[in-house]
């Protein structure tokens, strides 16, 4: 698990944090010291628990090294809340930066529902370093009303990600033929190799992130058993799904029940990755983490998963949009141009806009991968959409809640609709394979007229 942020202080309305980007030694494979960069020297980087209605403040210090020990760039930093709706200032625009020596404070109203969120480097054309060497946590909104899923120490959240290492033991940079991405052979949850967990019998919720450079999952149990989905990138579903094996992408987060109970003392349940088409390193790469039944139950309040999680009746919820709503529909093309990865065969500009969405539109943004034989995790800033259909289909059942990221495989094309909402300014909409967003896959669309521009809020020198 990892650690709580405590906030350095707190005023009726605000909530005030402070994290430093640091480079630090970290034990990841036993025995070995490991040169992470971290929010705070770790990684994952300590959990924010915001609750919604109330302001958050994080101040993000960078003391990173000037350069990168080996890869030799300039360690400037930009930090995106991802699923959260930001004032583009806030918004950790990839040309926003933050210099070694220099903090941002970011100011964050937490108005929307409840969900998973993590923070995460966005530095122009570093990203994929960046986030690759440790620079991610986990940000997580309640969810009132008052639910009965599991709770406390039985509501987990999971960062998965791959890795490579160098023979002595540091995190190794190879970005992969044709910039496909960066596939690693070591698995870390929580950033531990193929790590264990006890677990008592009963029900735990654990709120599953890919948090991997370029990799994507099929996940199933060695048990076949289904899993139930309660939560999607934008927090409860309508109804919970159960399936029982499912894709995440890049940046996807699935909130899935499973339930102990089912299980014996003794017995073991691996977390498997079935994915056997982007199959670098398979052999490695199958086992996620392992589930040990240890202990009976030493509680059973809020071990149920109710029928109906939210009312549907929360303004904005994405889900309940009709594609009758819509003044118009986009066409998003994601392929090669140029040897390198394009939308609508464009690479990224931060002078150029692409889309131009009034305030409150609501559009249906079509989502075509027509790359030749990879895939694509398309992300949208600022706003949650609802899947209306992929290849004409209707799109999984754990994909039956609101998304800000979507795997499109290879000749998918996707029909996304969502209303924007609820600031005007630039925003950027990517691939969240971080080798592809570094080559600049990448657009910017602008809500409405006037906003704020995504740089109106300069970093501040450390004082010497
Ligand atoms: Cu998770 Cu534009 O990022
Ligand atoms: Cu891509």
């Amino acid at each position: 698990m990892p650690p709580t942020l405590a906030p350095v202080r707190s005023t009726a309305t605000t909530d005030y944090y402070q994290l430093t980007m640091q480079s630090a030694p970290a034990q990841i494979i036993p025995g070995f010291a490991t040169t992470i960069f971290g929010y705070n020297g770790i990684h994952p980087g300590p959990t924010v628990y915001a609750r919604r209605g109330r302001i958050v403040v994080v101040r993000q210090i960078n003391a990173l090294p000037d350069v990168h020990p080996t890869l030799g760039y300039r360690c400037t930093t930009s930090v995106h809340l991802h699923g959260n709706a930001s004032l583009p200032q806030y918004d950790g625009w990839a040309e926003d930066l933050t210099p070694p020596g220099f903090f941002k404070d970011y100011v964050y109203p937490n108005e929307q529902p409840g969900r998973t969120m993590w923070y995460h480097d966005h530095a122009v054309d570093h990203t994929a370093e960046n986030v690759y060497m440790g620079l991610a946590g986990f940000y997580i909104t309640n969810e009132g009303p008052n639910l009965p899923l599991p709770k406390g120490r039985f509501d987990i959240p999971l960062m998965i990600k791959d890795v490579l290492f160098t023979p002595d033991r540091q995190l190794l940079f190879d970005a992969g033929e044709e910039d496909k991405g960066l596939m690693g052979d070591v698995i870390l949850v929580n950033g531990k190799p193929w790590p264990v967990l006890k677990v008592e019998r009963r029900k735990y919720l654990f709120r599953i992130l890919n948090a991997s450079a370029s990799r994507a999952y099929r996940l199933a149990l060695s048990t076949g058993d289904p899993f139930t989905f309660v939560q999607t990138d934008g927090g409860l579903m309508p109804v919970p799904q159960s399936a029982a094996e499912f894709r995440i992408g890049a940046a996807e987060r699935y909130g899935v029940v499973i339930d102990f109970a089912r299980y014996p003392i003794g017995q073991q349940v691996v977390l498997r990755n079935l994915d056997l088409k982007n199959n670098e390193n398979f052999a490695t790469t199958k086992q996620v983490m392992r589930f040990d039944v240890t202990a009976e139950a030493t509680s059973l309040s809020n071990n149920t998963v109710p029928p109906v999680l939210t009312p549907g009746n929360s303004a904005g919820d994405p889900m309940l949009l009709q594609p009758s709503q819509a003044v118009r529909t986009r066409d998003w093309q994601f392929k090669r141009r140029r040897e390198a990865w394009s939308i609508n065969g464009e690479f990224w500009d931060s002078g150029r806009i692409d889309a131009d969405p009034a305030l409150g539109a609501v559009e249906i943004w079509r989502f075509q991968n027509t790359s030749g034989g990879w895939f694509h995790p398309i992300h949208t800033h600022l706003v949650d959409f609802k899947i209306l259909d992929r290849n004409g289909r209707p799109p999984a059942a754990y994909e039956l809640g609101a998304k800000d990221t979507t795997y499109v495989g290879e000749d998918e094309t996707l029909r996304v609709i969502a209303r924007f909402t609820p600031h005007r300014g630039r925003y950027m909409m990517h691939c969240h394979n971080l080798v592809h967003e570094d080559t600049h896959m990448m657009t910017n669309f602008e809500v409405g007229k006037g906003g704020p521009s995504p740089t109106s809020v300069p970093p501040t020198q450390l004082p010497a």
